[in-house]
């Protein structure tokens, strides 16, 4: 190593010391902060940390950097050379699929000057070529990802390119039952791991029949902190009976109720859901043209839990939602849409909101009509639900930012099912209450939550 260079070492290395030095305690008056006064196992949440931006900060560099975060659906990359530009926290990715057919992911990022390589939501392509300067990398194959080429290479690098070094950065993918999930963890258990418990109540939702997207996602922007809606969605049959009870009142449903007779699920990793059932051994209204699939797919334990669904929520840690909405008539028919929804953070009190309509892609045709309007109907940015749920969200990040709410002290009451003993003999893994209203998984969201943020080794 020459002087020149082992001075710019040494110049770099102070600055990182300096930054260190100036940075590092910040982040500790964080951490020390949200170690004393988050209390997930006492049921005790406090309210700043829904819009507070130092925390947003630390979220964005251990949650959405660690944490395996969903963005596609197999169905939205139908081809080779397929690709999808999604979001991973503050990082935009493009999703794509190889001609191996394998599906990668890759920050948006050229290793140029940093452009946003593909800057359509979607499309089909042979090369990514930078709109800046024009730097090309291959999107199929073994050029997969790979500078391909640059305007007026030889003159302009006579001494050529390193394309090795300047490979798109690329995060770790895996898909489990259709569903493309992605970090850029290098220490991440994988997916299946990371999953656990949840997966096997994911297979009713996604897994019990070939699905595909219909259309591409609605997208639109919520003023909400994006944990409200994740923890609505794992551990909230609560609140349905007030903010939906339009339900009863237009007799879609019989009683207000229609959100407490069930299971809920703490299926451990901070991941959460309830199951609505009839009382019966049966009852539920999936289409008789599917039973076969389902049957060939799901165990035996799976199916009879599914015969009785009623409807199904949850959430995967930290911030993909899923829903089987409770079934209801439309045209005449009981029928249900299905939705996956992303709670994108965009800002410590804002989220892009994310919403695909998924359906059996061997359904009959009256079940993929009707589920369509049902899903439109109901959720979505016109949904009937989504606007109860909106108003509520966003008033809740609204107090959250004001002074008052922002002290340790003010928390908010997470204590519904604390003490509750789950099933002994459960109809599916992981620790199951009889009946929805619980907060168990809720508890165990915030749980996980604080030991990503306050770093593992800290709890
Ligand atoms: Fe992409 Fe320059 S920033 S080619
Ligand atoms: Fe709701």
């Amino acid at each position: 190593m020459d002087h020149a260079q082992s001075g710019r070492i040494a110049t770099a290395a102070t600055r990182r010391n300096r930054y260190s030095m100036t940075r590092a305690p910040a982040i500790d008056r964080v951490r020390s902060r949200l170690i004393e006064a988050v209390q997930p196992e006492y049921g005790r949440i406090p309210m700043f940390i829904y819009s507070d931006p130092d925390v947003y900060r630390l979220e964005m560099s251990t949650v959405f950097r660690e944490a395996w975060l969903f963005v596609a659906h197999v169905s939205e990359l139908p081809e080779v050379g397929s690709f999808v530009v999604r979001d991973m926290g503050e990082e935009s990715v493009i999703v794509a699929r190889g001609d191996d057919r394998t599906v990668r992911v890759f920050l948006n990022s050229c290793r140029h000057r940093g452009m946003r390589l593909a800057c359509a939501d979607f499309g089909s392509t042979n090369v990514w070529r930078c709109p800046y300067h024009g730097f090309s990398y291959g999107s199929r194959g073994e050029f997969l990802g790979t500078l391909v080429g640059a305007p007026f290479e030889r003159v302009a690098y006579p001494g050529g390119l390193d394309r090795d070094a300047l490979h798109l950065i690329e995060a770790k993918a895996d898909i489990y039952q259709g569903l493309v999930f992605a970090t850029w963890g290098k220490h991440s258990p994988q997916l299946v791991s990371y999953l656990g418990n949840v997966a096997w109540y994911l297979d009713l939702v996604v897994g019990r029949a070939e699905m595909e997207v219909v259309g591409v996602p609605q997208k639109w922007v919520v003023p909400t902190g994006w944990k409200l809606p994740c923890e609505n969605f794992a551990a909230d049959a609560y609140h349905t009976a007030t903010a939906h009870s339009f339900l009863a009142r237009l007799g879609l449903v019989e009683t207000v109720g229609f959100g407490r007779d069930g299971y809920h699920v703490d299926p451990g990793g901070g991941h959460g859901l309830g199951v609505g059932v009839h009382s019966d051994q049966g009852g539920s209204y999936f289409p008789v043209e599917l039973a076969e699939e389902y049957a060939n797919r799901l165990s035996p334990d799976q199916l009879r839990l599914l015969k009785r669904v009623k409807n199904l929520h949850g959430n995967v840690f930290p911030n993909l939602s899923f829903l089987i909405p409770s079934f209801i008539d439309v045209d005449g028919r009981r029928v249900s849409g299905m939705m996956l929804r992303v709670w994108q953070p965009i800002a410590p009190d804002k989220v892009q909101v994310w919403s695909w309509h998924l359906v059996e892609k061997n359904a009959p045709g009256w079940w993929k009509t009707l589920g369509r309007k049902m899903y439109t109907q109901t959720f979505g940015a016109s949904g009937m639900f989504d606007q109860d749920d909106t108003e509520n969200w966003e008033a809740q990040t609204h107090n959250a930012t004001a002074s008052l709410s922002r002290a340790d002290e003010v928390f908010l009451h997470y204590e519904m099912g604390l003490g509750m003993q789950p099933l002994p003999d459960s109809p599916g893994p992981g620790d199951v209450y009889d009946g929805k209203f619980n907060e168990a998984a809720g508890r165990t969201f915030y749980r996980t939550w604080l030991d990503y943020v306050v770093g593992r080794e800290l709890v």
